[in-house]
């Protein structure tokens, strides 16, 4: 269902790759909200990815954009700001990847090389991007900048390894230039903390299954899906929401205020094989809907 939440508003959406990105959903539904967008990507997703598909469907134009490289993200600014005749409403950085996650280097054996380019690429464009826009001032009062993060920034979670570090430095950024966004612009800037979501950067996640299911069993509401992720995104680019700014907002069912669930409990103790241990209640054995 639409609310014509959007109407108006022009933005620009980083990181959509192909029909499971998150940035893809938000894409869909903003535009179902009323929004006009430009699309970016890298060259390189350019021509391994389905964008043009999605640039038809939501009659945006596609601007190729290294989001670690100024001299790109100027480019693509200016050349947004010339497209809509004007500054823009709201920004989406979805963008993440790490080289230490893909090549399966354990924490304690990164490649520092991967590691400045993990920074680089997954917090740091984040930075680049507030930035290039501001000195352009590219972006209307009450506009709406979002990251997508994860609560790995808060929490250890075995394998994510350096998007760990990524995603606590992204956030950070959002507090740090939200404080200058807000005071100079009042621009907002937030950071969506979202479920573990089986997208091509998700599944790069060794084990997402199983992290997928422990997340679900764990949160009293369930897994975020991209979609619910993308209906977040709207409300956020919206004018509902022109007071929220400097947050990292946990989109994750609930999962990051839990410590046990019964439901997770239960699938911990089916696997200690009950008969040697007697002292078990019965009733944890029960998984709960
Ligand atoms: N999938 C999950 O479980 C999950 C959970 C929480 C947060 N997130 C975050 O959501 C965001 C989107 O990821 P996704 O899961 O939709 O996966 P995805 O693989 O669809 O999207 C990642 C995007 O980053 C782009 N990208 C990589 N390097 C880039 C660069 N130098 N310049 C510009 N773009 C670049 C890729 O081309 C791709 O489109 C990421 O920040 C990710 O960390 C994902």
């Amino acid at each position: 269902m639409a609310y014509n939440l959007l109407n108006g508003k022009k933005g620009i959406i980083f990181g959509a790759l192909n029909n499971l990105s998150i940035a893809w959903k938000v894409a869909e539904r903003a535009h179902d909200e009323g929004a006009e967008f430009i699309l970016t990507n890298t060259p390189v997703a350019l021509r391994f990815g389905e964008l043009d598909e999605l640039a038809q469907k939501t009659g945006s134009i596609v601007i190729p954009a290294d989001a670690t490289s100024e001299k790109d993200l100027e480019t693509l600014v200016k050349k947004a700001m010339e497209h809509f005749g004007g500054k823009i409403d709201f920004i989406l950085h979805s963008i993440g990847m790490s080289m230490n996650v893909r090549k399966g280097n354990p924490y304690n054996e990164l490649n520092y090389n991967y590691l400045m380019k993990t920074l680089d690429i997954s917090a740091v464009s984040f930075h680049k991007v507030l930035q290039v826009a501001y000195k352009l001032d590219a972006i209307n009062e009450w506009g709406s900048v979002l990251a997508l993060s994860y609560v790995a920034a808060q929490r250890t979670l075995y394998r994510y390894n350096d998007m760990a570090d990524a995603k606590a430095l992204l956030e950070s950024i959002a507090r740090s230039f939200g404080y200058i966004y807000g005071r100079e612009r009042k621009i907002r800037v937030n950071t969506i903390s979202q479920s573990p979501t089986r997208t091509t950067a998700g599944s790069g996640v060794k084990g997402i299954d199983g992290l997928m299911d422990f997340t679900e069993r764990m949160s009293p509401l369930g897994n975020a899906t991209s979609d619910e992720c993308a209906d977040y995104c709207v409300t956020l680019f919206s004018d509902l929401t022109k007071k929220v700014t400097m947050q990292n907002l946990f989109h994750d069912g609930g999962f990051s205020s839990m410590g046990m669930s019964n439901r997770a409990m239960a699938m911990y103790n089916r696997s200690l094989e009950c008969k040697d241990c007697p002292d078990q209640d019965e009733d944890m054995m029960k998984i709960e809907d």
